[in-house]
């Protein structure tokens, strides 16, 4: 029997539910590195919270830390400045979203969006115990994002994309809400060009991050398809035989330059 994109996206929003009640119980059961969530055998080190360093820990409730499933440190890469306008794609339990909101400060603002009301109501917990004020989390898809066109400076993401059933629709999303001379900076799984998709589901499963990733190649000719230049895509440690974490980074071509002033038109003496 074949499995649906909408079963298949259903199937993804349990196992994170699952994962928040586990971690707003107490217990972090479902988390990377130690359990099912993000790759089928991780160790500690391939996925969560590992992989930010103590002074960032240190800025975050535990429970933030604890829900951490990613596989990278977004915030480490997308160098954010202040009063940015930041948007997190799969914010799940909020960690990237509160060190962005920080690092943006109050007058820029973190947006993080998820499908997963139970991710949703950590992160908004998560966010209220860290004390930041500049922070909202919107429900929804990434294959259609709620915020209008050319309205962000900076997107990130961590471990999500390559859970998405409708890569190309994502990618053309972020084309189209950053502003024009905006910037990707992304954590994902990404697997290398000599593996068949048959071969990375067998290297691991869907919900866990290893089956649905992209190839290198694959994730280049996507970003430049949708319209990014300066799209680079770095692996920085292996996850699964020939799968990796990865850094993506990727930018939005700035406006065209104003038309030049017909000829006549400029002052004598100028140009
Ligand atoms: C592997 S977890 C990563 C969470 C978070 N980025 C982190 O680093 O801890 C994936 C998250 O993405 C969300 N998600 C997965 N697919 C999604 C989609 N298509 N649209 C919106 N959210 C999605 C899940 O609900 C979950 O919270």
């Amino acid at each position: 029997m074949t499995t649906t994109a909408d079963e298949l996206r259903e199937e993804v929003r349990r196992r994170y539910a699952e994962s928040a009640r586990a971690v707003t119980a107490g217990s972090s059961e479902c988390g990377c590195g130690s359990g099912s969530c993000c790759g089928d055998e991780p160790t500690e080190s391939n996925f969560g919270e590992a992989l930010y360093d103590a002074e960032q820990r240190g800025e975050l409730p535990e429970a933030a830390t604890l829900a951490s499933l990613g596989c990278g440190n977004p915030t480490a890469v997308a160098e954010l400045r202040e009063g940015e306008t930041v948007l997190d794609l799969g914010s799940g339990g909020g960690i990237d979203v509160i060190l962005s909101a920080k690092r943006v400060g109050p007058g820029g603002i973190a947006y993080g969006l998820d499908m997963t009301d139970e991710m949703l109501a950590l992160a908004r917990q998560n966010a209220r115990d860290a004390g930041v004020t500049n922070t909202h989390f919107l429900k929804g898809v990434i294959e259609e994002i709620p915020l209008p066109a050319d309205s962000v400076d900076v997107v990130i993401s961590n471990c999500v994309i390559n859970l998405s059933v409708d890569k190309p629709a994502v990618l053309a999303e972020l084309a189209r809400v950053l502003r024009p001379g905006g910037r990707l900076g992304l954590s994902d799984v990404v697997a290398e060009d000599r593996l068949e998709p048959a071969e990375r589901a067998e290297r691991g499963s869907y919900v866990g991050c290893i089956a649905g990733a992209l190839s290198q190649g694959e994730y280049v000719a996507g970003l430049e398809a949708a319209g990014f230049v300066d799209v680079d895509v770095t692996f920085t440690h292996e996850v699964a035989d020939g799968i990796h974490g990865a850094i993506v980074k990727a930018t939005k071509p700035a406006a065209a330059s104003r038309e030049l002033p017909l000829a006549g038109t400029a002052k004598a003496g100028c140009c």
